[in-house]
């Protein structure tokens, strides 16, 4: 089952005419993090994603991060005329099926683009292959072998309110099992539903395995991620019988960028697949009546959002929204492209969050007419346009220009 990480064959329908995508961008909706390093990786994800697919990638969230999908979509509306949604989600839930279509909608009614909707990352021999690695990695560490001992796998998420979301997890667990030589593999949950990982590993042990791989089914090294780790240490020092150990979880593998390419290409061709035979919004599903319809969803996910808005009015709260002293528009056009464009403009927004001082909206923006001189970027209000620049003028602009409002001479193109 395992996958090249070439870029044709991660996206099997790679469009083939580079002009096809000239004037369309990709925006990964993550759900944002209080952890910053969170909120990174969704960002390493966007740019090596840009990097794959050969159009811009941005990064927006959900919540607790900037920025938001809104504003993230209004960035790119300014310079291309097709944006196609990719979710950074593991499972369909209400994030998936609720607040980003919902953001989605908004969107479409403010900016006379076509934004297309994807799907999450969802069930994928990509994944399969990655779970696999990672257990023969933690397997390596506890010195057992599959081949040779016996060992069984526990994959643990996150758990959900969402019954499709929760059979995705079981399937994932049953496809890693399939055709592999452990000795059992079993699904479980960190919250929200059953079994929970303590329950699962105790059944496990019954079983008087030589070894237990427990994989946490996390983007992040988040704090359940954390909880995963410290439940397989506690198992390990209370089964003295039995070797167990946390592996890593999914981070920023080049084999999420093989899922999230070809959900692009299903969403930008439009024909993405969601599991609507299963999904309680659709189906009266035991124990789920009262889901069938979505109106509650749709009422969560309103309230959800108006409480988003309610707190760009109240101070020091993370979420304020006032106008940015500064707009730095950074031409990604196809000439400032392949001169370097992308990699400047990532700087300037790492070297934007890495100040303290700066206040500025770093956006991309279609061709301003310098083809040739470029990276091109643009400085508003003050009109001073910077030219040929790379990755290092980036941090000159953010901590003398933005920062302490001292133009960087050296590099300007032209003022207007
Ligand atoms: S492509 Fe950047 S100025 Fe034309």
């Amino acid at each position: 089952m395992s996958r090249s990480s070439d870029p044709e064959e991660g996206t099997g329908t790679t469009p083939t005419l580079a002009g096809e995508l000239d004037d369309e961008a990709v925006l990964l909706a993550g759900h944002g993090s209080r952890r910053e390093k969170s909120n990174e990786q969704v960002r390493t994800l966007a740019a090596a994603l840009e990097e794959r697919l050969g159009v811009p990638v941005d990064a927006g969230f959900l919540e607790l991060a900037e920025p938001s999908i809104p504003e993230a979509i209004a960035g790119l509306a300014a310079s291309v005329s097709q944006v196609t949604v990719v979710h950074l989600s593991l499972f369909a839930a209400s994030h998936v099926k609720n607040d980003v279509p919902l953001a989605i909608n908004r969107a479409r009614s403010r900016h006379d683009i076509e934004i297309n909707n994807g799907s999450h990352l969802g069930i994928h021999p990509a994944l399969v292959d990655l779970l696999d690695d990672r257990a023969e990695t933690v397997e390596a560490d506890l010195g057992v072998d599959r081949e040779d001992d016996d060992v069984a796998a526990v994959l643990c998420a996150r758990g959900s309110s969402d019954p499709d979301a929760n059979a995705d997890v079981h399937k994932l667990a049953r496809l890693l099992d399939e055709g592999r030589e452990f000795t059992s593999v079993h699904p479980t949950f960190i919250g929200v539903t059953e079994p929970t990982l303590d329950e699962t590993l105790h059944t496990v042990a019954k079983q008087r395995p030589d070894a237990v791989v427990v994989l946490p089914y996390m983007l992040g090294d988040g704090v359940l991620t954390g909880r995963i780790r410290d439940g397989a240490d506690d198992f390990d020092a209370e089964y003295p019988y039995v070797d167990a150990a946390a592996g890593d979880p999914l981070g920023t593998d080049s084999r999420l960028l093989d899922v999230l390419g070809d959900r692009w290409q299903a969403a930008r061709t439009d024909s993405v697949e969601m599991s609507c035979d299963t999904c309680k919004y659709k189906v009266e599903l035991d124990g789920y009546e009262e889901d069938v319809g979505g109106a509650r969803a749709m009422l969560r996910a309103l309230n959800h959002q108006a409480e988003h808005a309610d707190r760009e009015n109240v101070d020091d709260d993370p979420h304020v929204h006032d106008a940015p002293e500064k707009h730095v528009a950074v031409c990604t056009n196809q000439t400032c492209a392949a001169d370097g464009a992308p990699a400047v403009l990532e700087r300037l927004r790492q070297a934007e969050r890495d100040s303290e001082a700066c206040d500025a909206r770093i956006t991309r923006s279609s061709c301003l007419g310098r083809c040739g001189e470029g990276p091109i970027v643009a400085v508003y209000p003050d009109g001073v346009w910077y030219g040929d620049l790379d990755p290092d003028d980036a941090d000159s602009i953010v901590s003398s220009h933005l920062d302490r409002d001292r133009i960087v001479s050296e590099l300007v193109d032209q003022t207007l």
